[in-house]
């Protein structure tokens, strides 16, 4: 088809001199490539680290639930440490979508697709048949709640993939909804509020690599963007993520702690708050140094469900905010316009 006759993987063009033209950004939109790899480090940068231990100890709950609240209104970001996945399950994940990632390109084309509502989706940049501009990245995207229905679409080849995959879908999926309840608990919610939808509902996990790339200073991984979802979790294996801080015009690099997960705050999160949390808006910077592979587990409700603003937090002095929106509404919205160009959540205010 078409769409695999055009298809050129950023993995292919790691060892050329310079980017192709078409991942030049205008000026304007280049990132400041410090030497980045090991150069942020957790102390220094003002970015919330959240130990998860004592939330599950009732006379100190109360002091993590207020860190989560001061995390989630100042950043709308946050890394978790103690979370309960294994480390030794992310060491295997990360290996087995680096075996995915390298395998013979005729192994994957099956499943390229341009179809953002496709279950199982390959391909780079963002839409490789759209983007005007490209970004240096590969990906790998499949859904994954409920598993038993979507494990058997995933790739079979690695062959420990589905197993590793899936068992880190579990445990992603576990702490998302503990995350929610402190989350909501935070919001002065009850914790428990939505628990039924939310147990039921949509994750994707977006495997992104992110090849060393010659001109970092000229490229992006990812253009700045917010998730559509309640919250992400991801996993990374070396620096390259920035947040963009709200207040000022600044971009913040996510130091890289070893065996931490990530957690943004997407857009549904910022409608079923009224506002109150904001999504946080990223975007990723290559390196000519090293591959990055990272895992975003993206949670929301499922495909078709409605989501908006909790009643509990409108009222006179807090009129509704956002209109209702879902997952589906998302990807229409990304099938029709440009990301580059406009957010999600500004359609909905
Ligand atoms: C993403 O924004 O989904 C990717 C983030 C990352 O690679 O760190
Ligand atoms: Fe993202």
């Amino acid at each position: 088809s078409s769409t695999a006759a055009s298809f050129t993987t950023a993995m292919s063009l790691t060892k050329m001199a310079k980017v192709p033209e078409r991942f030049v950004l205008p000026p304007s939109h280049r990132p400041l490539i410090y030497n980045h790899l090991h150069n942020y480090h957790s102390t220094t940068s003002p970015l919330p680290v959240i130990d998860l231990v004592p939330i599950h100890d009732p006379s100190l709950r109360s002091r993590v639930i207020e860190d989560i609240c001061n995390a989630c209104k100042e950043f709308g970001f946050f890394q978790v440490i103690n979370h309960g996945v294994s480390p030794s399950l992310m060491k295997d994940v990360v290996q087995a979508c680096l075996e995915f990632f390298n395998l013979p390109i005729e192994e994957k084309l099956h499943l390229v697709s341009e179809d953002v509502n496709k279950p199982v989706r390959y391909g780079t940049s963002l839409n490789h048949v759209k983007d005007t501009i490209h970004f240096w990245r590969d990906f790998l995207k499949h859904y994954s709640n409920p598993l038993s229905k979507w494990i058997h679409s995933w790739p079979s080849n690695p062959p420990s993939y589905k197993e590793k995959m899936g068992d880190y879908a579990k445990a992603t999926h576990l702490l998302h909804i503990e995350l929610l309840e402190a989350i909501f608990e935070s919001l002065g919610l009850d914790p428990k509020y939505m628990r039924r939808e939310i147990e039921d509902g949509s994750q994707v996990m977006a495997v992104n690599c992110y090849p060393a790339c010659p001109e970092p200073e000229k490229a992006l991984g990812m253009p700045p963007h917010s998730d559509y979802g309640c919250i992400t979790i991801l996993l990374q294996t070396c620096e390259g993520l920035e947040v963009k801080l709200d207040k000022e015009d600044k971009w913040v690099p996510v130091p890289m702690i070893e065996g931490a997960l990530l957690v943004h705050l997407g857009d549904h999160m910022e409608i079923l708050s009224n506002g109150v949390y904001k999504s946080v808006v990223h975007r990723v910077v290559v390196n000519a140094e090293t591959e990055r592979l990272s895992i975003a587990s993206l949670h929301s409700l499922a495909l078709e469900k409605y989501i908006g603003p909790a009643a509990e937090l409108v009222n006179e002095q807090n009129p509704k905010a956002y209109k209702e929106s879902s997952f589906k509404d998302f990807l229409d919205h990304i099938s029709e316009n440009d990301i580059m160009q406009q957010r999600f959540i500004d359609t909905l205010k």
